[in-house]
């Protein structure tokens, strides 16, 4: 009798790329990444940052032709966070209609209409001189519910730009509550909220402190959740749906795939995740190098937080995969 060797050969599935495209699981789509775009108030001309080679906090008319850009790549939204030229203790850029990130909202909104989504960042980091994620009490620590305060009116100053969703990212309690009863009652019942729910205290996030020129000093631990807690990644969750959230968002990516993972089981809204600034500079830093095969892992990052569980993904590949994308479809 002739040896027949395994019974099982999954290998039959893998033999032609024909064969392993129809039997693919997961796939990427243009309409599922969302850009985040830097835009510097007063900037003359685009600044690229440092750290993340290929990204650059825009100047009003280079933001106008990569919105352009976005458009006709067909991504699904744009995250849009503003560089103020003056900061201060309560971060009154963020709530001022003519501080950068309102005015960027606008130009964004009329460029885009309703081609894709116009999303804004809604914390106060980037217009606080102290950095932090909210304002501070006497004693220096941050102040939770003076801080909803401002997330109140900042929701509004977004809303009354034309932002399309709000993207809540400072980790305060009831933050989600707070803002959409705001919204509710000033008559944006319509504009949804995409909330941060399990964000992490993340070294990943190094770059991103200087592409928007951050002042901080110390770390976000008292508000952003410590890396090993998974559970606590959930109960934000849940607390955060509770709360009213249309979308619910895990932040990092690559190192949270579990709590995403999770997320996505339980959930019952959109869930979606952050590819990090960090996350970006490694793979590009190595690909510079000649470490790693730049596409490949840029494809093999994004494609892995899809199977994870996230319905749509933040990445500042976003528009150059899309190219990608149309090329191959
Ligand atoms: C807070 C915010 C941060 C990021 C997005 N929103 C910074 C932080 O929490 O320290 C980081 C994004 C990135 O690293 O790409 N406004």
């Amino acid at each position: 009798m002739t040896h027949r060797g395994p019974a099982v050969r999954p290998r039959r599935l893998r033999s032609t790329p024909a064969m392993r495209r129809l039997v693919g699981e997961t796939r990427l789509h243009p309409a599922e990444l969302v850009l985040p775009m830097f835009v510097r108030e007063g900037a003359a001309e685009a600044v690229p940052i440092t750290s993340m080679p290929g990204v650059s906090q825009h100047s009003l008319d280079s933001f106008r032709r990569a919105l352009v850009d976005a458009a006709s790549a067909g991504i699904g939204g744009v995250m849009l966070f503003g560089v103020p030229s003056v900061r201060d203790a309560e971060g009154s850029g963020a709530t001022d209609p003519d501080g950068i990130l309102n005015v960027a909202t606008r130009i964004a909104v009329q460029e885009l209409g309703d081609a894709l989504v116009v999303q804004t960042d809604l914390c106060l980091d980037e217009f606080t001189d102290h950095g932090h994620c909210g304002v501070l009490a006497a004693d220096g620590s941050v102040d939770n519910d003076a801080t909803l305060e401002r997330y109140r009116d900042m929701a509004i100053a977004q809303a009354e730009s034309g932002s399309q969703l709000l993207g809540l990212s400072g980790m305060m309690d009831g933050q989600v509550a707070g803002v959409r009863d705001v919204l509710d009652g000033r008559g944006f019942g319509g504009t949804p909220i995409l909330a941060y729910a399990a964000k992490y205290a993340s070294a990943f996030y190094g770059p991103f402190r200087e592409a928007v020129q951050s002042t901080l000093v110390g770390d976000r631990r008292t508000y952003q959740l410590d890396p090993g807690n998974a559970r606590e990644g959930i109960r934000e969750t849940i607390l955060d749906a509770a709360e009213g959230a249309d979308i619910v968002m895990v932040k990092p990516a690559m190192s949270y795939l579990d709590v995403l993972a999770s997320a996505a089981d339980i959930s019952e809204i959109p869930v979606w995740a952050y590819q990090v600034s960090g996350e970006y500079a490694m793979i590009e830093a190595a690909a510079a190098n000649g470490w790693i095969d730049r596409r490949r892992a840029i494809e093999e990052s994004v494609v892995s937080i899809r199977r994870a569980g996230a319905d749509a993904v933040l990445t500042y590949w976003a528009q150059e995969l899309a190219g990608w994308l149309r090329e191959t479809a």
